[in-house]
């Protein structure tokens, strides 16, 4: 008996021995396998998310390898405090425990900043010295925002200094030591703010602050202003201009549109921004990331490089996109309906008609215009899908284009229909459309919205070219011209965009020049004005056909043969 539980006793102590080994092997394996899955994700999370906290470069158009970028990622991630234990430099641990304890110091506003709703409004401040295209961006961008459905404006930092000075003297109120000069632009930068605050909360989605917010210290009162007081999300957007090409363009641009050197001559403006220049290079901290806790884009040479730092958010993951996208370049783009078409000459809407005789008169015109032209300066040529844009750009020595987002708004039930017929057949959708003609859609078809939303990523690629001509139709281009012109949405369906005319658009700075050029070949007017206009017409469905007709343009009933002959005689 003795003998067995001695036995038994061996085996208990050999269990427990074993038992021991096992799981020194787990803890052993289990920490080597957590160290290198940890390692694994930090690195995955920095190249492949957009994680807060990452410093990324977007985009660069100078031409770099796929395998530069991951190598920023990887570089700028070492940079992070949180990942020094994994990517630790020989020495580093002073440099090391003191990140930790700046870390320390800016937690606060970042996780502040966490907390803030991703529908809160958005305040973007612009930072930089003059004339490295803050406006320029600033303005753009509003402009696109606003087409996405954001409502965004500008509040321009300058215009609040000139209310406070009835003439702008010299450079001399930027000196960092004049203090009359620092009081009014440190009260004018408040106010611009403050108005920009109002802006946000009655209920607007972003404003714009394009001021030079070039201290680490006005960055961090304004952060902490907007995190913690207002709750709403700011975003820093820094220009820098190192291209002395484009920054002298950017000097003539001020000089020629800025109210400061309106009563200057040119020499006398050229010295005096050189200065102003000089007196905020002194001033200037560039957005160092090691050193504020805040987010930022940086834009370098008007859109060349763009990085970005600590950007989360919906709305700011889109604004990134579309500077990433933007360029800034002086551009002309030429747009033009098609040429007469045979539905256009009968008044029927949609369909996918020819050219009429007229039409295709002016598509040869066309041709001779931009051919004479393209010899110095060559042309691209977009068209829609559409027949009528085809045959008008035929001739035209460019490569074309055809893009399907171009096509005309689409009609849907009231497809070839004339709006006389409309009216006969659909009386309340053609009252329904005149009561608000941009939200109105057609049964089975399209509204100008739809047509807006459609036409997005054309209008951002279009951006970015010089010497397009957009061959087009009515609605459409409707839409185009008003973003570039800055339309009030409402107003973009009573565009007048006549046949037979090439509507070019020039840019200087952020807005565009436009001409009309009409070339001499006689066509139908397909403009119909809106009845509302008119104080005895309304839009009601009870209306009679005659108000409803009231504002119909005139067109013929059938297609006319001798229409190329002679356009007069023929009955209207
Ligand atoms: O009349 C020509 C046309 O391009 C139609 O095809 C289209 O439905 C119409 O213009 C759009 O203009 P509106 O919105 O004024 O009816």
């Amino acid at each position: 008996m003795a003998l067995l539980r001695i036995q038994s006793d061996w085996y208990i102590y050999f269990w427990l021995l074993y038992c021991k080994i096992y799981s020194a092997i787990i803890w052993l394996f289990g920490n080597h396998c957590r160290g290198t899955d940890k390692a694994r994700a930090v690195i995955t999370s920095g190249i492949g998310g957009q994680s807060l906290g990452s410093l990324h470069r977007v985009r660069t158009r100078r031409k770099k390898t796929q395998q530069y970028h991951r190598t920023k990622h990887v570089v700028a991630l070492a940079r992070r405090p949180s990942y020094k234990r994994i990517v630790m430099a020989p020495g580093a641990s002073t440099a090391h425990a003191m990140m930790e304890d700046k870390e320390k110091l800016l937690a606060p506003a970042t996780i502040r900043s966490r907390r803030i709703s991703q529908f809160a409004p958005l305040l973007i401040a612009l930072v930089g010295l003059p004339a490295r295209g803050k406006s320029q961006l600033a303005h753009r961008l509003a402009r696109h925002l606003n087409w996405n459905g954001e409502s965004t404006k500008v509040f321009d930092c300058s215009e609040y200094r000139r209310r406070h000075m009835a003439l702008y003297g010299s450079h001399d109120i930027f000196r960092a030591d004049n203090q009359q000069g620092s009081a009014i632009r440190r009260q004018s930068a408040h106010e611009a703010v403050q108005d920009a605050v109002i802006w946000l909360k009655d209920g607007n989605s972003v404003a714009i602050f394009d001021g030079t917010n070039i201290t680490r210290e006005q960055r961090r009162e304004l952060s902490d202003y907007c995190l913690s007081d207002m709750g709403f999300r700011i975003l820093f957007i820094e220009c820098v201009c190192e291209d002395q090409e484009l920054l002298e363009r950017n000097i003539i641009e001020i000089l020629h549109y800025s109210a400061d050197y309106k009563d200057m001559s040119e020499e006398e403006a050229v010295d005096d921004l050189r200065k102003k220049l000089e007196h905020y290079m002194r001033q200037y901290e560039p957005i160092d990331a090691g050193l504020e806790s805040i987010g930022f884009v940086r834009v370098e040479n008007m859109g060349e490089t763009v990085t970005a730092h600590k950007v989360a958010g919906q709305k700011e993951s889109g604004i990134l996109g579309y500077l990433s996208g933007m360029r800034g370049l002086p551009q002309t783009i030429y747009f033009t309906r098609h040429g007469e078409s045979e539905y256009n000459v009968l008044g029927r809407i949609g369909g996918d008609a020819a050219l009429s005789a007229r039409g295709q008169l002016y598509a040869r015109a066309l041709a001779d215009y931009f051919n004479a032209m393209a010899t110095i300066d060559p042309v691209s040529v977009w068209t829609s899908e559409l027949r009528r844009t085809k045959q008008t750009a035929a001739d035209i020595h460019a490569v074309k284009r055809p893009v399907r987002a171009l096509n005309e708004l689409d009609a849907g039930i009231c497809e070839g229909l004339t709006y006389e017929e409309m009216q006969e057949r659909f009386p309340q959708e053609f009252a329904w459309r005149d009561q608000d003609k941009l939200r109105y859609r057609y049964p089975w078809g399209e509204s100008y919205i739809d047509i807006m939303t459609r036409l997005r990523p054309v209008l951002s690629a279009l951006e970015d070219e010089h010497n397009v001509v957009v061959v087009g139709h009515q609605a459409v281009l409707r839409c185009m011209l008003g973003y570039f012109l800055d339309a009030k949405l409402d107003e973009l369906p009573y565009m007048n965009v006549p046949l037979h005319t090439i509507v070019k658009l020039t840019s200087y700075g952020y807005k565009y020049k436009v001409e009309m050029i009409k070339l001499p070949v006689e066509c139908v007017d397909t403009y119909r004005q809106q009845p509302k206009v008119r104080a005895e017409q309304n839009c009601s469905i009870n209306r009679s056909t005659a108000e409803a007709l009231t504002t119909v343009p005139s067109h013929y009933d059938t297609l006319p043969s001798n229409l190329w002959q002679s356009p007069t005689e023929a009955q209207l």
